[in-house]
C-alpha cells in the first residue's frame, strides 16, 4: 500500500493545435480505478480558491477564485496574457501556486503533481503523435493502463464514431485536417473518462468555417457526456455561444463570471463591458446623488454607480441601444455606415467630437446616409457609467 493521496480527479487536457504560449504537455489520466463505472457520467465540481502565481517578475495569476460546476462548459476569456492557460495547467497538475488552492469535488489536490493525478500517463504533445495512426493516438492512454489490444481498439472505435470520424481509425495525422486531429485529439482526452476536460483554445488555428462546425460538435459532446469543461479562449464570440457560464480574467483576477446574457446586458465592470461585445462611450454628468446622468440633452436614471464616481463621467451604451432620427438641432452627423446583413451600423460624430456606433435596421438606416444631421439618444438606461478617459 501507498501512503499517497488518492488522486482526486482525473483531468484530459486538449492543447491548441499551435499556440506560442500552449506548447506545453497535454495529459490525458486515467479514472480512479474504483470510479470507473461513473466517470464521465456524473461531472466533478472544480474551485481554484486564491490562486496566485508569479514568474519572476510578472504575476500571472493574482488571487483567482473560482468555481466549475458539475457538468458545466465554463469559459476562461480574455485577454493574451491574463493567466487563462496558467490558471488550465494549474488544474492539470502542471504548475504549482505560490498560495491559493485547487479542489476537485471538495478535496484539495493543489500539491498532487499531474503523474499522481492520472494513472501514470502523460504525454508529451501539443498535438497528435505523427509515428501513430488515429487509433492508436486514441488508445494511447488505455495502453499505458495496460488495456488489452483487442479492447481498446474495441474502445478507441467508438471514441471515433463519438467525434464523426469512424472510418479514419488507420489514417496517420498528416493524412488528416486540422480540424479532423482536434477531433481526434479531444477523442484522446475522452478515452480514459476524464471527469474534467481542459481545452486550451483547440480552434484558435482552424478557419472559420471548420471552427464554427467544431464548436458546435464539442459542446454537444459535452452535453451529452455530462462532463464538467474548462474551455480557455480570448475569442469572445466563442465564448458566449458555447459556455453555460464564461468567466472573464484580466489581469490574473476574475473580473466576472455569469452566464453569456447577463455577461452581455450587466457587466460588473468596464472591462467586461468593452471585452465582451462593442461598446460605446460618450461623456455625461452623474447627478451628486449617484442615481442619474445627464447626456445627449437627457437625464436618464443609472445603475450602481461607484461612490467617488460623480459629475463628468463616461456613459457606456451598445449600439443597439443607441437611436438615431434625422434632423433635430443636436448637431450630430452620420459619418459612415456599415452593411452587415439585417442590420446597418452607422456611425455617429457628436457635436464634442465623440464617435458612437449605432445599429439600425437596414430597412431604416437607408435614410440615414452619410453626411445626414441627426440626433442621438438612449431609449434605455446605459449599461454603465464609468471614470472619464
Ligand atoms: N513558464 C513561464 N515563465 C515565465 N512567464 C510565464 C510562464 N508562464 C506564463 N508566464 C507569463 O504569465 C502571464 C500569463 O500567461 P498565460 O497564463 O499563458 O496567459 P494566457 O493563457 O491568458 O495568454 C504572461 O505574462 C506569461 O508571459
Ligand atoms: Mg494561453
Amino acid at each position: 500500500m501507498t501512503t499517497d493521496p488518492a488522486p482526486a480527479t482525473s483531468v484530459a487536457a486538449v492543447p491548441s493545435p499551435a499556440g506560442p504560449t500552449d506548447s506545453s504537455a497535454a495529459v490525458t489520466t486515467a479514472a480512479p480505478a474504483t470510479d470507473k463505472s461513473t466517470a464521465s457520467s456524473t461531472g466533478a465540481t472544480v474551485q481554484f480558491v486564491g490562486l496566485r502565481r508569479t514568474f519572476g517578475a510578472t504575476t500571472a495569476l493574482d488571487g483567482l477564485d473560482l468555481t466549475v460546476n458539475p457538468g458545466e462548459l465554463l469559459a476562461l476569456l480574455g485577454p493574451s496574457g491574463c493567466g487563462k492557460t496558467t490558471a488550465l495547467r494549474m488544474l492539470a497538475g502542471f504548475e504549482t501556486p505560490d498560495s491559493g488552492q485547487v479542489l476537485v469535488d471538495g478535496e484539495d489536490v493543489t500539491r498532487i503533481p499531474a503523474h499522481r493525478r492520472d494513472a501514470g500517463m502523460v504525454f508529451q504533445s501539443y498535438s497528435l503523435f505523427p509515428h501513430l495512426n488515429a487509433r492508436d493516438n486514441v488508445a494511447f492512454g488505455l495502453k499505458m493502463r495496460k488495456t488489452g489490444k483487442a479492447e481498446r481498439h474495441r474502445r478507441a472505435d467508438e471514441l471515433l464514431e463519438l467525434v464523426g470520424l469512424p472510418t479514419h481509425g488507420d489514417r496517420y495525422p498528416h493524412q488528416l485536417s486540422g480540424g479532423q486531429q482536434q477531433r481526434i485529439a479531444l477523442a484522446r482526452a475522452l478515452a480514459l473518462q476524464p471527469r474534467v476536460l481542459l481545452l486550451d483554445e483547440p480552434l484558435s488555428a482552424l478557419d472559420a468555417k471548420v471552427r464554427l462546425n467544431l464548436r458546435e460538435e464539442i459542446r454537444r459532446l459535452q452535453q451529452e457526456l455530462g462532463i464538467t469543461t474548462l474551455f480557455v479562449t480570448h475569442d469572445q464570440e466563442e465564448a458566449l455561444s458555447m459556455a453555460d457560464r464564461v468567466a472573464v480574467m484580466h489581469a490574473g483576477r476574475m473580473e466576472q463570471c455569469d452566464t453569456p446574457a447577463e455577461l452581455y446586458a450587466r457587466p460588473a465592470t468596464a472591462f467586461v463591458a468593452e471585452f465582451v461585445g462593442t461598446m460605446n462611450r460618450m461623456p455625461g454628468a452623474l447627478a451628486a446623488d449617484g442615481q442619474t446622468v445627464e447626456l445627449l440633452g437627457q437625464r436618464l436614471p443609472v445603475d450602481s454607480a461607484a461612490a467617488e464616481l460623480r459629475g463628468e463621467v463616461d456613459v457606456l451604451a451598445r449600439p443597439e441601444n443607441v437611436l438615431v432620427t434625422a434632423g433635430g438641432g443636436q448637431g450630430a452627423v452620420v459619418t459612415g455606415t456599415t452593411f452587415l446583413g439585417a442590420s446597418t451600423r452607422l456611425t455617429v460624430q457628436l457635436p464634442d467630437g465623440t464617435t458612437v456606433k449605432a445599429d439600425l435596421s437596414t430597412h431604416d438606416a437607408a435614410a440615414l446616409p452619410a453626411g445626414t444631421g441627426v440626433t442621438v439618444s438612449l431609449p434605455e438606461r446605459p449599461v454603465l457609467v464609468d471614470a472619464k478617459r
